[in-house]
């Protein structure tokens, strides 16, 4: 029987495999709390499989990337090519940055072990020897709980050479970031882990499964998702794949933070839970005296939804309305809403949160963390940061929201990473869903002052 911390209990709504450990009474990221709780077993059943099987067992179970993109994790692996005789390398993406999303962190600082057995199974599974958590700068704590923890695995025989007897060797490195966004980008991050500046590299043709860490095939997964493949070969890939919903199967982490009573982590079965009963139910509403206006569903990157849409998404007989409320959170839905599930982080606003301010603050974001490797992404990140600070002063005239949607477009789809598309999206959504709003803010009379020339001294 686990019992919680006071105050810490799961919803009776959640399904906990991941965070089955977080905020458990008597644990502690020990190696010896980890192995009193079963630790270590799965890795001991894989290493009796072949790879192969492995890597059928996660493609079977149907998990998709946690990190955002949700890539199926166990087709990822398999574009390895079949001939290859170089090194290969698995990556933990560690870097989580996205706004809105705090779930990863929680993995690493409570419960350690279990991603690295994970990472283990993993790196057996797709034949790597040496394996990187590249971690973000910002988590200095993370970082020394990791480093511990590989010490504490090494000196049982789950790291190293010859794990178990299993004649199978593997190292694991713990590599901080130095605080930048773009270094979750994975080839942005596996140019860092080189040594160099993290300008992401352009994908297609080739993708780190095939070139990646220097130039050999390297699998870069998220903490989330290693931590699920220990979880698939202790149930089966079947039965892993009957939790959540077809095509979006398993748990995952929802992190709500904003403008709710009860803000925090939940770990749901993929597509079994509601807009509503997570909002509502799960997180206690709105605040006291508030209406929940909008929300961002998936992480900073992903489009934002208001609370009074209904979208027309495929159902079995045909075209179906879905109000905003009645979205499952499942990677298929949210897409098909025009949005994403992106990593998780779920940030919600209330009436009180005015959209020129929303706009802003992500227009900062993407604006101070723009690598400049690209014209669109660093001079449209930058000029969609000064209109939005003409707006958001009172200071723009309506003009100004034509041309930031403008410029938002002329960013989308022509940079060299995901980042591109990471900033615009935020600002197309937003001007599409709330232009009166935003009007609202402009006065004709500022076109005087609402020049280039004036744009450019901001
Ligand atoms: P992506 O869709 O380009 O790639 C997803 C994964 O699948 C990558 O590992 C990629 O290498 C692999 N892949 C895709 N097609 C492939 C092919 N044909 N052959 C081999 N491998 C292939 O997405 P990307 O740019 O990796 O991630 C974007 C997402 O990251 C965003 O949607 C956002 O939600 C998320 N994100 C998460 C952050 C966090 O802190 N967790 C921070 C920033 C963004
Ligand atoms: Fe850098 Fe932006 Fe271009 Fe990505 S899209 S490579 S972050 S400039």
């Amino acid at each position: 029987q686990i019992t919680y911390l006071a105050g810490k209990e799961p919803d009776p709504r959640e399904h906990r495999l991941i965070f089955k450990n977080v905020d458990r009474e008597g644990w502690d990221p020990s190696i010896a709390t980890y192995i009193n709780d079963g630790g270590y077993k799965m890795l001991e059943k894989a290493l009796k499989m072949e790879p192969s099987e492995i890597t059928n067992e996660v493609k079977t179970s149907g998990l998709r990337g946690r990190g955002g993109a949700g890539f199926p994790t166990g087709l990822k692996w398999t574009f390895i090519p079949p001939n290859n005789t170089k090194p290969v390398y698995l990556i933990c993406n560690c870097d989580e940055s996205e706004p809105g999303t705090f779930k990863d962190r929680y993995i690493v600082h409570q419960d350690p072990h279990q991603l690295l057995e994970g990472m283990v199974i993993s790196s057996f599974a797709v034949g790597a020897h040496t394996a990187y958590i590249y971690m973000r700068e910002e988590f200095p704590e993370a970082a020394k709980i990791m480093e511990a923890a590989i010490e504490e695995a090494r000196e049982k025989g789950f790291i190293g050479k010859d794990i178990l007897g299993s004649g199978f060797d593997l190292e694991i490195y713990v590599h901080r970031g130095a605080g930048a966004y773009i270094c979750g980008e994975e080839t942005g991050l596996i140019e860092s882990l080189e040594g160099k500046r993290p300008y992401p590299r352009i994908k297609p043709p080739y993708f780190p499964a095939a070139l990646g860490l220097y130039m050999c095939p390297t699998i870069v997964n998220n903490v989330e998702s290693l931590c699920h493949v220990k979880h698939i070969i202790e149930m089966g890939g079947d039965e892993y794949a009957k939790l959540g919903v077809p095509r979006n199967t398993g748990t995952r982490i929802v992190g709500v933070s904003g403008d709710v009573k009860k803000p925090g982590y939940f770990e749901i079965q993929v597509g079994k839970v509601t807009m509503r009963e997570l909002l509502y139910d799960m997180c206690g509403g709105p605040k006291d005296g508030r209406e929940f206006k909008a929300v961002i569903p998936g992480g900073s990157s992903s489009k934002i939804l208001r609370c009074d849409e209904s979208f027309k998404i495929k159902g079995k007989d045909g075209d179906e309305d879905l109000s905003f409320w009645d979205i499952p959170l499942d990677f298929d839905t949210l897409a098909a809403c025009g949005s994403m599930a992106g990593s998780g982080g779920v940030i919600v606003l209330d009436d009180s949160r005015k959209m020129s301010w929303v706009l802003n603050n992500l227009n900062h974001f993407y604006g101070h963390e723009s690598c400049g490797q690209c014209t669109p992404c660093r001079e449209g990140s930058t000029w969609m940061r000064k209109l939005s600070d003409r707006i958001v002063s009172g200071e723009a005239a309506p003009e100004d929201v034509a041309t930031l949607e403008s410029v938002a477009y002329q960013i989308d789809g022509k940079t060299i990473c995901a980042f591109g598309e990471a900033s615009s999206w935020p600002v197309e959504a937003i001007i599409a869903k709330f232009r009166d709003e935003l009007l609202a803010e402009t006065k004709e009379e500022n076109a005087a002052i609402s020049t280039p020339e004036a744009l450019a001294q901001r």
